[in-house]
């Protein structure tokens, strides 16, 4: 069974109640009952997990337990280098997910180093973004396509 990793970056944990007109209200545990659910039907085994710190995000990705990664790097998204390094030194696709529109906010918000190492990026959806992934995971684990994978 293909094992799918999810991290969700920094300030994640306070969705529901952060930013709702731009975030929602739906929690960070309805995201990962949903995918949970979703991950059964599609035959993923699935591990989520949050954190606010960097170095834990990246000693995740380092350790590559896992088939395919889908990334909310969150506010890293725009900052960090060593994230995108990470991505880049492990032979895992990798899918990059954002609930809100990050092209539609403030400029600074424009610009992921997350996205050149990643198989694609998905943006503006709400939590449906995080299903949106899984459908795209299925895609790239069932394919053997390197294109849709790197
Ligand atoms: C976000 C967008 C980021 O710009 C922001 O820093 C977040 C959440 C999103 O899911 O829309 O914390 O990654």
């Amino acid at each position: 069974m293909p094992k799918i990793k999810v991290i969700h970056g920094p300030n994640l944990n306070l969705l529901g109640q952060r930013e709702t007109k731009v975030y929602g209200t739906g929690t960070l545990a309805e995201i990962d009952d949903e995918m949970k659910k979703m991950a059964g039907q599609l035959g993923f085994e699935i591990s989520a997990m949050q954190t606010n710190s960097e170095s834990e995000i990246i000693d995740a990705i380092q350790k590559s337990d896992y088939d395919l990664l889908i990334i909310n790097p969150a506010a890293y998204t725009h900052t960090s280098v060593a994230i995108r390094d990470a991505i880049s030194a492990i032979a895992k696709p990798v899918i990059e997910v954002h609930l809100s529109n990050i092209h539609k906010r403030e400029e600074f918000r424009r610009h992921s180093f997350v996205a050149e190492v990643a198989a694609g990026q998905i943006s503006g959806f709400g939590p449906e973004s995080y299903m949106l992934a899984l459908k795209a995971a299925q895609k790239i684990l069932s394919s053997g396509d390197p294109q849709l994978s790197r």
